[in-house]
C-alpha cells in the first residue's frame, strides 16, 4: 500500500471508532453550521455540538485579526471542551481574496480572473487567498464559484471565470489546487465548488430560478467544472438555490447522491446554501445528499430538532446521517484540524502583504482586456502635459471592487490598503493629471481623457436583471453616457475604461471613444491599471465571454451566448488587442 492510500484507511479508522461513540445528537450537531453571532452564544457551541461556524455579512468577529484570531480560538476551545472534543470547520465568503476583513489582499472577481486565461496566476491568488483567510481564523472558505454563466442579467456573472465550460474547467482545478494546497497545514483552506448545479443557466439570469437545460447540456456545459473539482480533491461542494424542472436542487438526490457522490465519487461535504433547510423541504434536503446545512437566522434549533425527528420515525436512515458525519470528520482529519485546531498568530502580518498585493497588481494587468485602440491612441506617453481622468469610478476602491468587498454588496466608500486608479495614474504620469469627477469642468487644453465609468457594486438578487427590467439595465447610466459624449464632443481624445461585473451593452460608447477597455472588478489594486495605459506592459486579456450588441440580443432566455449562433455578439469570446 503506499504511502497516501494507508494515510487514508488511517482517517476512515479514526472515523470508524470516533462515529461508533457519537450520540444522535452529537451527529446532528456535526451537520450544522451556525453563524457565529446571532444563532449561537459561545455556550451552544458544546450544548448544540456544532460542526461549523460560519462568517459572513453582520458583525465583525473583532476589531483587528488578533481580535479575530480570537474569537475563533475561543469559539474552538469551547467545541475541544466536549466529551469528543471535535474541532469546528470555520468557513467564509472570501471569494476575490479575504474579502470580509478590511486590510486583506483583494483580486479581481473570478471574471476578470478568466479574462487573463492564466490558470498558474488563479493558483497562486487562491493560495494568498487561503493565507490570508486562516490569517484570520478561518480554515474553510466558500470558493471557486464554478457556474457557468448564460445570461449577463445574472447579478453573480463576475462570480463566475467564463461562459466557457472549458476555460471554466481549466481555472476550477487550479482555483481548488491553490486553495487547497496539501490541505493539512495550517496556510491552506478547504475549498468549495458552488452552486451545484445550474446556478448560473436559469432562465432570465434570475438567482435562484428555474434551469430548463436538458440533463444533456447539464451534463456537457456545466459539469466539468465539477470533475475538474472533484479530481483535485475538492472538500466541499455547496448546493444551489436554482430548481430544475421544478425541484430545488437542495432536494435533488440524482444529481447529488447518485452523480455527485456515487458516480462521480466526490467524497467531501455537500453544505447546503443560507438557510437551505428551511427553504427546500427540510429532512428532504438531507435525504437528498445534504451533508452540512447552513442553519442560520432562525434554522438552527428548528434544523436539530426537525432532523431528530425524521431520525426517529425512520424517514431519514442512521446511515445517510452516519454518511453525512463521516464526510465531515473526514475533512477535519484532512485538515488535521484534531492536532491542529488553532489558527496560527504568525501568519497575522502577512495579510495585505506587499508580495501578496503584487500578484493582485499582476492579475489586475493581465484581467485587462483592450476592446479597440483606434490610431495606437494607447499606451499613453507618460509625458502627456496634460491628461483628465473622469468618473467617480476612477477614484473609488469600494466602486472598483464591486460585491462582496468588505460587505456581502460591496462598498461605496475607499477602504484600507486599497489604490484607487487614479492614485496609479498619478504615480507614472510625468505631465499634470486633473481630476474631473462628474465631467463638469472639461478642462481646456487637455491632451487625452481618462474616462472611467461602470456598475455600482451589487451582490446576488440585488443585481438580477430580470426579464422585466428594474433599476439595472445593461446599459451605462445616462451620466456615465454623459461624460464620454462631453469629452468626445470636444474633440478630446477618450479612452474608456469600464469597470462592470459582467459586460454590458455600449456599442455608441465605444464608437464614440478612440481606445476601450473592459477592466472588469479589479480589486484592491487600481495602480495595476495604470501599469497598462502607459505601456509598461501590454494587454494580455481575452474576453471571458461574448459582447452583446443591443440589448435587443439579450431578450430572451438566454443571453446572446456564443452556443446561440443565431446571435451575433459584438465581440466573441476570446477577443482581446494588445499593442
Ligand atoms: C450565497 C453563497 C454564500 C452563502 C454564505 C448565500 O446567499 O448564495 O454563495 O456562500 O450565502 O454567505
Amino acid at each position: 500500500m503506499n504511502k497516501e492510500n494507508s494515510a487514508a484507511l488511517k482517517i476512515e479508522q479514526k472515523i470508524d471508532s470516533l462515529l461508533a461513540l457519537m450520540t444522535l445528537e452529537e451527529k446532528i450537531g456535526q451537520m450544522s453550521q451556525a453563524r457565529h453571532f446571532d444563532d449561537i452564544s459561545e455556550e451552544d457551541i458544546a450544548t448544540k455540538f456544532i460542526g461549523s461556524v460560519i462568517h459572513t455579512q453582520g458583525p465583525l468577529p473583532g476589531k483587528d485579526a488578533l481580535e479575530w484570531q480570537a474569537k475563533f480560538t475561543s469559539l474552538q476551545k469551547k467545541a475541544l471542551s466536549t466529551r469528543l472534543g471535535i474541532p469546528l470547520l470555520f468557513g467564509v465568503d472570501a471569494v476575490h481574496g479575504q474579502n470580509t476583513y478590511e486590510g486583506a489582499t483583494m483580486f479581481p472577481h473570478n471574471i476578470g480572473l478568466g479574462a487573463s486565461q492564466n490558470a498558474e496566476l488563479v493558483a497562486q491568488a487562491a493560495a494568498i487567498t487561503a493565507l490570508e483567510a486562516q490569517a484570520t481564523g478561518f480554515n474553510w472558505v466558500f470558493s471557486p464559484c464554478v457556474a457557468i454563466p448564460y445570461n449577463e442579467k445574472w447579478g453573480r456573472v463576475y462570480e463566475a471565470f467564463s461562459e466557457s465550460t472549458e476555460l471554466t474547467e481549466k481555472m476550477t482545478a487550479a482555483s481548488i489546487r491553490g486553495h487547497q494546497g496539501n490541505l493539512s497545514d495550517r496556510h491552506t483552506v478547504m475549498a468549495t465548488a458552488k452552486h451545484f448545479i445550474g446556478d448560473g443557466s436559469t432562465n432570465f439570469g434570475e438567482e435562484g430560478g428555474e434551469t430548463t437545460l436538458s440533463p444533456q447540456q447539464i451534463e456537457e456545459r456545466l459539469l466539468p467544472p465539477y470533475k475538474a473539482a472533484i479530481k483535485e480533491g475538492v472538500g466541499s461542494i455547496m448546493a444551489s438555490f436554482n430548481t430544475i424542472s421544478d425541484k430545488a436542487m437542495h432536494a435533488n438526490k440524482e444529481l447529488i447522491t447518485d452523480l455527485l457522490k456515487n458516480t462521480l465519487k466526490f467524497d467531501g461535504i455537500m453544505v447546503s446554501d443560507w438557510k437551505g433547510y428551511s427553504r427546500f423541504g427540510e429532512s428532504d434536503i438531507i435525504n437528498a445528499g445534504i451533508d452540512m446545512v447552513m442553519a442560520v437566522d432562525g434554522d438552527l434549533d428548528p434544523f436539530q430538532e426537525g432532523l431528530r425527528k425524521s431520525v426517529e420515525d425512520g424517514s431519514v436512515s442512521q446511515d445517510r446521517i452516519d454518511d453525512a458525519v463521516r464526510r465531515i470528520l473526514r475533512q477535519k482529519y484532512r485538515l488535521n484540524l484534531f492536532e491542529n485546531p488553532f489558527p496560527d498568530s504568525n501568519l497575522i502580518n502577512k495579510i495585505g502583504a506587499q508580495a501578496h498585493r503584487d500578484v493582485a497588481r499582476q492579475s489586475v494587468r493581465e484581467s485587462l482586456v483592450l476592446l479597440k485602440n483606434d490610431n495606437h491612441t494607447l499606451p499613453l506617453d507618460k509625458k502627456t502635459p496634460k491628461i483628465v481622468v473622469v468618473g467617480e469610478h476612477a477614484h473609488s476602491t469600494g466602486l472598483q471592487s464591486g460585491g462582496w468587498t468588505i460587505n456581502w454588496q460591496g462598498t461605496l466608500e475607499n477602504y484600507a490598503g486599497a489604490t484607487s486608479i487614479l492614485e496609479g495614474i498619478e504615480k507614472l504620469a510625468q505631465g499634470e493629471v486633473v481630476y474631473d469627477r462628474h465631467a463638469t469642468a472639461t478642462p481646456d487644453g487637455a491632451d487625452v481623457a481618462i474616462i472611467v465609468v461602470g456598475e455600482v457594486p451589487y451582490a446576488e438578487f440585488f443585481g438580477d436583471i430580470g426579464h422585466e427590467s428594474n433599476e439595472l439595465t445593461l446599459t451605462l447610466t445616462q451620466e456615465h453616457q454623459n461624460y464620454i459624449s462631453t469629452y468626445a464632443a470636444k474633440g478630446i481624445p477618450t479612452v474608456v475604461l469600464l469597470i462592470s461585473g459582467r459586460p454590458l451593452v455600449v456599442t455608441e460608447q465605444i464608437e464614440q471613444s478612440k481606445a476601450f477597455v473592459a477592466a472588469w472588478l479589479p480589486g484592491s489594486e487600481g495602480d495595476g491599471i495604470a501599469e497598462v495605459l502607459f505601456g509598461d506592459y501590454d494587454f494580455k486579456g481575452k474576453l471571458p465571454h461574448s459582447w452583446p450588441k443591443s440589448l435587443a440580443d439579450v431578450r430572451g432566455t438566454y443571453g446572446p451566448n456564443f452556443w446561440d449562433n443565431t446571435i451575433r455578439p459584438l465581440f466573441r469570446f476570446g477577443y482581446g488587442l494588445n499593442y
